[in-house]
């Protein structure tokens, strides 16, 4: 047994949420924490009633298109886990105390959203995904939602694993793809749908969305100046990352790192334009792709300012660092 010298100060160990500390400079990111907490809202405001009201109205595959779109959805609004063990390390690695508290704002924010995820697929289709397919369509489509969940489980190993290689700073600033995704497809969703209480949903979660960007940017902005030209390469390949796992669900999945079944695209087509035609009103595949264009090139100005380079994205006829093979392992871009 080791006996303590208690005349001295504790040998606190590295990596330790103890000792407690505060700090209270930082005024960017105060000034974004109090927004955070200005900007909260409420998902039982939401008057999901209303969205039962309207349901009772469609016919089933009409239903079943809309909670297919939010259980896709979902694959990335599941993010409370993310930003939860974001939170532990925050501490661990003892950052500023707004951006641990920034973080402690983002993970309550996504829960919110999964929740608005969960509330939609239960007002619409309750049994939704655990439902007997009723022709080869809907077996086709429940199989569609669990194997892009099947995704995001090999994105969770990935992203546990990423705390290991990389610095907490480099690994935010890959969030920011992520971040500008999500409110691309919210913006987007918010405008057309025609369905009102979810339209209130959508534009609530851009605001939540838009200031998670803002976070991302806040961090990369204090870090980028400071970045080593390898940090700046992994930042690069991340941003090809977050649009090869994010493109699911704001244009369509690149070859790279996706294991889906073969009918996914004909199938999540025709499920869209079942959903389109019961006013809920998922951005045509030009709009997305001009929206996704938007927001990546968005993204790659803020980085351009850093001198950190955008990778290659032929898919939308944007040019390069040529980021090859995207595996697994890369994948660290969260909503
Ligand atoms: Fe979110
Ligand atoms: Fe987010």
């Amino acid at each position: 047994m080791s006996s303590f010298d208690f005349s001295n100060e504790p040998p606190f160990p590295e990596n330790n949420v103890y000792p407690p500390k505060w700090d209270f400079d930082n005024e960017r990111a105060w000034k974004l924490y109090r927004r955070a907490k200005a900007e909260q809202w409420d998902e039982d405001k939401i008057d999901w009633d209303k969205v039962r009201e309207i349901a009772s109205g469609l016919d089933r595959k009409e239903r079943l298109a809309i909670a297919y779109w939010w259980a896709l959805l979902s694959n990335f609004d599941n993010a409370t886990p993310v930003f939860a063990y974001a939170l532990v390390k925050s501490f661990e690695n003892h950052l500023p105390t707004a951006v641990r508290s920034l973080v402690s704002t983002i993970t309550w924010d996504e829960n919110r959203h999964n929740l608005v995820c969960g509330y939609a697929i239960n007002s619409v289709f309750p049994e939704f995904p655990n439902f007997k397919p009723q022709d080869e369509l809907e077996a086709k489509a429940r199989l569609n939602v669990l194997w892009t969940w099947y995704n995001g489980s090999r994105y969770w190993k990935a992203y546990l694993d990423s705390y290991k290689k990389y610095t907490i700073d480099v690994l935010f600033t890959s969030f920011m793809m992520g971040e500008a995704a999500a409110t691309t497809v919210f913006t987007t969703m918010g405008k057309d749908t025609r369905i009102q209480p979810f339209k209130e949903a959508f534009k609530n979660t851009a605001v939540d969305e838009t200031r998670h960007y803002a976070f991302t940017h806040l961090i990369m902005t204090d870090k980028a100046p400071k970045m080593t030209d390898e940090e700046k390469k992994l930042v690069t390949k991340q941003i090809r990352a977050g649009f090869v796992f994010l493109s699911l669900i704001t244009y369509r999945p690149p070859k790279d790192f996706w294991k889906l079944p073969p009918w996914f695209n004909e199938v999540n087509e025709r499920m869209e334009n079942i959903a389109r035609g019961a006013g809920f009103e998922i951005p045509t595949i030009e709009e997305k792709e001009r929206a996704w264009k938007e927001a990546v090139v968005r993204v790659g100005a803020s980085l351009a300012h850093y001198g950190i380079k955008m990778p290659a994205i032929p898919e939308i006829g944007i040019s390069g660092e040529e980021v090859f093979d995207i595996k697994e392992e890369d994948v660290i871009p969260i909503f």
